[in-house]
């Protein structure tokens, strides 16, 4: 492989992974998840700190996890969540971008915007980890500010890339992040570690019509700019 290879490689796979929220039952080895942490483990934190824990959830511990995030969902009572996701309240021309990647999500479907019971199902899957065979809870020390989960984000997606390169498909799942102490009950995590997110990560359904789901970016323009001659 020469010097140029590689980046052609890396790009390719940068823009060939997206959500995969279908998945076959096949499992995936530990071994192989294994693999595909030490690759996130590389990603640069600042001071080195690495911030983060991965832990995989399965068996019947998973179940009583999906069963516990169901009720609180379907009980509509709100948790305070250990950090704050999106901006409250959305600027709207991020709202934007928002509605477009869920219409890309519910189009790739077929449910239509007013159909709410279509929308609910499929917001159920998140708490199913979408019936991947690897159901990842993602954690921080709560001692971590705005620097961990960045260093922490970079971590995820080297973890998605490698997942990509070997035909795996994977869904980050914020879902799980509105009831923190609920996931901290049933996996008997201290108040000291944060629930970032969940991870769902497996062989991707290829026939599945949500693995369809496309999205979009927004024009460099709007994300680059040059100050100064
Ligand atoms: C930290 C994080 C949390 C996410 N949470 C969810 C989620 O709860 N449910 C879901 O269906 N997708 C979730 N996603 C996937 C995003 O919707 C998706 O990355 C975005 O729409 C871009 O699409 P792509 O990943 O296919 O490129 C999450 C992504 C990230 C990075």
């Amino acid at each position: 492989m020469n010097s140029n290879t590689l980046p052609d490689i890396h790009e390719q796979l940068v823009h060939a992974r997206r959500s995969i929220r279908a998945y076959r039952s096949d499992p995936v080895p530990e071994a192989l998840l294994q693999q595909l942490l030490r690759v996130a483990r590389q990603a640069p934190s600042g001071g080195n700190l690495q911030p983060g824990h991965f832990t995989l959830v399965q068996g019947r511990l998973r179940d009583a996890l999906t069963q516990a995030l169901l009720a609180d969902w379907q009980g509509g009572v709100p948790e305070k969540e250990d950090y704050s996701y999106f901006p409250r309240p959305m600027p709207m021309a991020l709202r934007k971008r928002q509605v477009a990647s869920a219409q890309a999500l519910y189009g790739a479907l077929g449910v239509a915007r007013e159909d709410r019971a279509g929308r609910d199902a499929q917001f159920a899957r998140n708490y199913r980890f979408f019936d991947a065979p690897v159901a990842l809870v993602i954690t921080i020390d709560s001692r971590f500010g705005a620097g961990g989960y960045m260093d922490l984000g970079m971590a995820l997606h080297g973890l998605q890339l490698a997942a990509a390169a070997r035909g795996l498909g994977s869904c980050a799942i914020g879902a799980l992040a509105s009831y923190p102490d609920t996931v901290r009950r049933v996996l008997g995590l201290p108040a000291s570690e944060h629930i970032v997110c969940g991870m769902a990560l497996g062989w991707p359904n290829e026939d599945a019509p949500v693995n369809r789901t496309q999205t979009t970016r927004a024009p460099l323009h709007e994300y680059y700019r040059v100050l100064g001659e």
